[in-house]
């Protein structure tokens, strides 16, 4: 077979991203037949950046499916602290593990990395560009949520130039059908031009933007609230300006549907109060528990392998 990898979330069909996300609608009904899939499988994780919920879902996802893992959490810690360079670095681990998830502050850096590996190489997130995995967890929990991932309004609210999982998540969405986005966020976080010009104008698909979070609140389906992304600023004080622009509260809930669904990649600092964590609608933790699923799915799917 050949080598697949997961760098960008359009490496996957639409096709196949639905096969995932009814492979994890099975392993959540019957886990047990999925217990010994990855027996005698190993999985790294190479962790360049800080991580709980990626890092830590991968590495569950992969003991739920029988295999083992291996890794660090800091590049501190790995040969990185000596000088290697990242590929050499993927090269190595290649020789040892069936699988590799990778996070890293560069953006583009999975891309080096494929270059040199043996294995299937899935990106757990590159700077300020892309988070696919973070992607499929999000279209499995719409999808669970709501039953569909078409005819929707979807607002992404917060940072919206450093946010890779708004990123990633755009260009999938992209590529369903009714699909009408709203970006909220204020000026200095507007959506990447490349975005709007490579995505956006190439599908043709209709947007608005916007500061006001209440203003958009009414029309949506799904609320994307994103962190505001401290470590990709330059300047420590544009991010103490900016930081809390929008804190999404009980209150400013009241106008939005009863079928509105708010998600969050996590994790949140300030943005959500924890006042909203009780309502129905608020669906960041259950968004949490789809992520190990979903890449349980993708690990079977890189490697080939079914129940
Ligand atoms: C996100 C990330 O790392 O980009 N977190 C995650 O993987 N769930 C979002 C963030 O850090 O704000």
């Amino acid at each position: 077979m050949e080598k697949r990898n997961l760098i960008d979330i359009t490496d996957l069909t639409t096709a196949e991203i639905d096969e995932m996300i009814a492979a994890a609608e099975d392993i959540i009904a019957s886990p047990a037949k999925y217990a010994h899939v990855c027996d005698g499988k190993q999985l790294a994780t190479l962790f360049f950046e800080p991580s709980t919920r990626t890092r830590l879902s991968f590495e569950s996802a992969m003991l739920a499916l029988g295999g083992q893992t291996l890794g660090f959490s800091e590049a501190m810690s790995s040969s990185t602290a000596k000088g290697e360079t990242v590929v050499d670095t993927v090269h190595t681990v290649s020789c040892y593990a069936d699988i590799i998830a990778m996070r890293h502050p560069k953006e583009g850096a999975p891309y080096a990395a494929i270059q040199r590996s043996e294995v299937p190489i899935i990106n757990a997130g590159d700077g300020g560009h892309n988070h696919p995995t973070q992607t499929l967890t999000d279209l499995l929990t719409i999808h669970r949520e709501l039953g569909r991932l078409t005819d929707l309004t979807i607002g992404f609210c917060g940072d919206l130039k450093f946010g890779r999982t708004v990123h990633s998540l755009v260009n999938a969405l992209s590529r369903e059908t009714g699909i009408r986005f709203v970006f909220i966020s204020p000026e200095e976080l507007k959506l990447p031009d490349y975005l709007k010009e490579n995505v956006l104008k190439k599908y043709n698909l209709p947007y608005t933007e916007t500061a006001s979070l209440e203003a958009a609140i009414p029309e949506l389906d799904i609320l994307y609230m994103t962190r505001v992304q401290k470590e990709r600023f330059f300047n420590e004080a544009d991010y103490v300006r900016l930081k809390d622009t929008y804190v999404l509260t009980p209150e400013k809930l009241v106008p939005a549907k009863a079928e509105l669904r708010i998600l969050h990649p996590l994790p949140r600092v300030n943005e959500i109060s924890t006042a909203v964590d009780n309502d129905p609608r608020a669906a960041y933790f259950r968004q949490v528990r789809n992520g190990k699923y979903i890449r349980m799915a993708l690990m079977m799917k890189l490697l080939d392998l079914r129940a």
